[in-house]
This record gives C-alpha cells, structure tokens and sequence, in this order.
C-alpha cells in the first residue's frame, strides 16, 4: 500500500483540510505514515498570510530535495494558500513539485493524485467563484478517537482587509450547507467526541452569500440547531468579524449552555485611521460597544484577540490607541503579528512602510503588556471551581481546557484515573499567563 505523508502549515480551517486530504487518499487505497522519509506522496499544506510563513514552505519544499532525488518516484504535492496563490509559478520555481492543489480542489486530491503520476507537473489551482463545498462525511477511520474536532462551515471570504491575502487564495466566500454540518456534528458526536470548534474566515456572515438550507437561515440560527444536537456538551466557534457580530448571535452566548463563553474577536488595531485604511469597516467605539454588549448578555465571557503592529502609516499615538484598548477590554489572550506586505494585497501599495525595528519594538511593547494582562485575568480564577474536559493525561496529572478555552495543568488524588474525554471538576489553584493550575476534586 503507498504510504502518504502530509505537513500542515497554517490555519485551523488549514488543519480541518489536511484532515479531509488524509481521508480521500486512505480512501483511495494508500496509507498514512508520519514521516517525509517513508512516504510515496508527500502533500505539503502551505499558508501565506505572513511571508515567514511562506518562507517555511520554500524551506521545507528545499529540504525534500534530496528524497526526491534519491527516489523521482515520490509524488511531491503541494495544497493550501501558497499553491493557491503562486501555481505554476511555484512549480517553475521548484521543480520537484509533481502537484499544485488550489484551494477549491482539495476534494479531488486522490483523483489528482494518481493524474499526476502520468503527468508531472500538474497545476490544478482553478478558483470559481461559484464554487460549493461538496457533501462530505468522516468515514470510520477518521472518527476514531479525538475529544475536540473541527467543522468546516464556510470557505473563503470577501472582506478584502487591506493586507489580508485570504480573498485571493481562498476564493470567494461560501457557506457549506447547513444538513452536511449538522450530518458531520452528529456522526462527530455519535463517536464520542465532546467538543466542537465550527470554523470559518467569517462565521458571522454564514448563509449571507449562498442559501444554506432554509431561506433567511444565518450562522445563529446554524449554532442553535447544532447546540441542540443530544450529547454534544461544548461548542465554539471561530473566526468572527466584529463588523457582522449580530445581536442575534450575542443573545446565543446567554441561551445556549452548551456555547463556551469564549469569543476570539479580532481588533487588529485601535486607531481609527489604521481601521479605515485596513478596510475593517468598524472603529475604536465600535469594538468596545460590542464587548461591552458581549459582556450583558455573558459577564464570564473571555476575549481573546488578534492584532497587527506597524501597519503602513502606523504613528506612535496609533500604536498608543491599541495599547490604551488592551487596557480597556482587558484580553485573556491575543495573537499579535508585525505587519507583513502580501503580493496583491492593496496595502502592500500604501506609503509610509513601518521600519522593521519599530515593528519590533511596538510588538514586544504589545506582548509585555498583554502577557502582564493574560496573567491578571488567569489570576481571577484562582480559589473558583471550573470543569475541565481533559485532553491529555498520564498517571498523576492530566491537561485541558477551562470553558473560557484555558489550558489547565491539573493535579490528580491518589488512585484517581482520568482518561481523555472526561470532565472533570477542579479547583484553581494556580496562574500562569499562558495557562491555570488546579486539583481535581476528590
Ligand atoms: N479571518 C480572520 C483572520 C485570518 S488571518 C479575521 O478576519 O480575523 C489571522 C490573523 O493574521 C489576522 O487576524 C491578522 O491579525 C493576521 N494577519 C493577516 N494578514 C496579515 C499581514 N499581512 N501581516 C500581519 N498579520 C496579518
Ligand atoms: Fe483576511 Fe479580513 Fe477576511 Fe479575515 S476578514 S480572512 S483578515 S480579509
Ligand atoms: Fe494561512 Fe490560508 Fe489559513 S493564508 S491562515 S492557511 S486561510
């Protein structure tokens, strides 16, 4: 049987997809391995939304050069937002690679697969605009195991933020039908799965471009009816772009108990003259309604967040504004990146290029201080009582994740056994900025 290997970079939405490559070709008849060295069909997923990402591709694809020499067999694949948005350039570049996969044609890799074998060089990078997500259900093999899954419930976006590369090698924006999710969740459950992260650039705007089911159907009305699924017993979801956060879905974190009280909104800065040249469609005020609105209907709710530092024209009293909103909605946790041009995007056009070493600086002055906030926050839960759904664990201590989307350390009494997929009620005994400590209760 040929061994295929697959190397992920990327997303989450990037992870669900090499997920669903790995289930094609088993069902196709190959098999996975978990090295590049044994592998006859090497599938390297690729993102591009910062160039280091993409420098770590080009890397990797240079690394490989050497097996593909030693063995011209090995078909050598390459899928995801960098395939997508170079194609045959890519290969021109690299010539070891057999095969470009677009975004859009991840459903047909073990058809292209076997194609590229007789043909070499092949680039299948074709973006529709009228693109569907096809009908598409685990098999046995890959609902084995697993306590937290991923559910694809939308493709590509049209948001067009000023750097943001996702609109050009994604695609239009797509909603998955709302009866091949549900189908999905349930099967997901039915295995024994707990925990389910629905995902999408843009949640919030789920069914707004195609009709997924019943008309008017939109992303609450999709959260409710997978809430409602027996024995599902948490629910997240990500990405939501606070310009589309409906009230409808707020009024969801209060009425749903099974939806965690955890929301990733991305601010990405706090000035308003950088969010008008992002294209965000949103300000300052805007944003901190919205938490504050989020915060009625959830007070336990924990924000996270993501923000760019050094976006073209990014002045000293800009950066001032992003500081003086941490300070305000106090984030649990954010992911903070220095502004990096992409090809195509319409801010790698602007003026006023921000100094690498600026970058740097603003980036480290975020993450101090967002790191010095996160431990705050943690601290808050010392002395309370929370469940834990354990995702790891060996004889004396087991790891998981709070509600609010913690990583907790957890201690066990003597002659307690926890298995993955359990849940279990702990004290918070303990801090870090970046995760909790607790016991297990007796
Ligand atoms: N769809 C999500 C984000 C996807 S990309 C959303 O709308 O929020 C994840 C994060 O990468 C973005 O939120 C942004 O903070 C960051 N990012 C995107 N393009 C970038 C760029 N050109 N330079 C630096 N960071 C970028
Ligand atoms: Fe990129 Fe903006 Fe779309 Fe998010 S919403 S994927 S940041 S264009
Ligand atoms: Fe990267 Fe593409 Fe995801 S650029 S972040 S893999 S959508």
């Amino acid at each position: 049987m040929p061994q295929f290997y697959i190397k992920t970079f990327g997303c989450q939405m990037n992870e669900r997809d090499s997920e669903i490559m790995a289930q094609l070709l088993r069902q196709a008849g190959h098999q996975q391995c978990f090295s590049a060295a044994d592998a006859k069909i090497i599938v390297v997923n690729t993102c591009s939304i910062r160039a280091k990402a993409e420098h770590k591709v080009i890397s990797l694809l240079g690394a490989l050069r050497p097996l593909k020499a030693a063995n011209p067999d090995i078909i050598i694949a390459v899928a995801g937002c960098v395939a997508q948005q170079y194609g045959a350039a890519l290969r021109e570049k690299m010539p070891i690679i057999d095969l470009v996969i677009g975004t859009q044609q991840i459903y047909q890799i073990a058809e292209l697969v076997a194609l590229a074998r007789k043909t070499p060089g092949l680039i299948a990078d074709a973006l529709d605009a009228s693109y569907r997500i096809p009908s598409f259900l685990p098999d046995a093999a890959a609902l084995a195991g697993g306590v937290s899954r991923f559910v694809t419930i939308m493709q590509g976006c049209d948001n067009f933020c000023a750097y943001c590369v996702v609109p050009y090698t994604r695609g239009r924006e797509v909603s998955r039908q709302a009866a091949d999710i549900l189908a999905e969740v349930r099967a997901l459950v039915a295995s024994g799965v707990q925990e389910i992260t629905l995902l999408g650039q843009n949640v919030n705007s789920y069914g707004v471009t195609n009709t997924v089911g019943k008309s008017g159907y939109r992303f609450a009305d999709l959260l409710g009816d997978v809430a409602a699924l027996p024995g599902l017993r948490r629910l997240r979801f990500t990405t939501s772009h606070p310009k589309d956060l409906s009230e409808d879905l707020m009024r969801c974190f209060r009425d749903l108990p099974s939806l965690c009280p955890h929301l990733h909104l991305p601010l990405q800065s706090g000035a308003n003259p950088v969010l008008k040249r992002m294209n965000r469609k949103y300000d300052r005020e805007q944003y901190l309604e919205l938490v504050a609105r989020l915060l009625a209907y959830r007070p336990d709710l924990a924000l996270s967040t993501d923000i760019i530092v050094g976006f073209p024209g990014e002045t000293n009293e800009d950066f001032s504004k992003t500081l003086e909103i941490l300070e305000t909605a106090r984030f649990h946790a954010s992911f903070s990146f220095k502004y990096s041009d992409r090809p195509g995007t319409v801010s790698a056009q602007f003026p006023d290029k921000i100094d690498e070493a600026v970058k740097g600086k603003r980036l480290q002055i975020f993450q101090r201080r967002q790191d010095e906030i996160s431990l705050e926050r943690n601290r808050e839960y010392i002395g309370q009582r929370v469940e834990i759904l354990v995702e790891k664990s060996d004889a004396a201590s087991c790891a998981g994740r709070t509600p609010g989307n913690h990583l907790a350390h957890i201690s066990l009494p003597e002659n307690h056994t926890v298995k993955p997929g359990d849940f279990i009620d702990v004290i918070i005994t303990g801090a870090g900025a970046h995760s909790l400590r607790g016991e297990k209760l007796g």
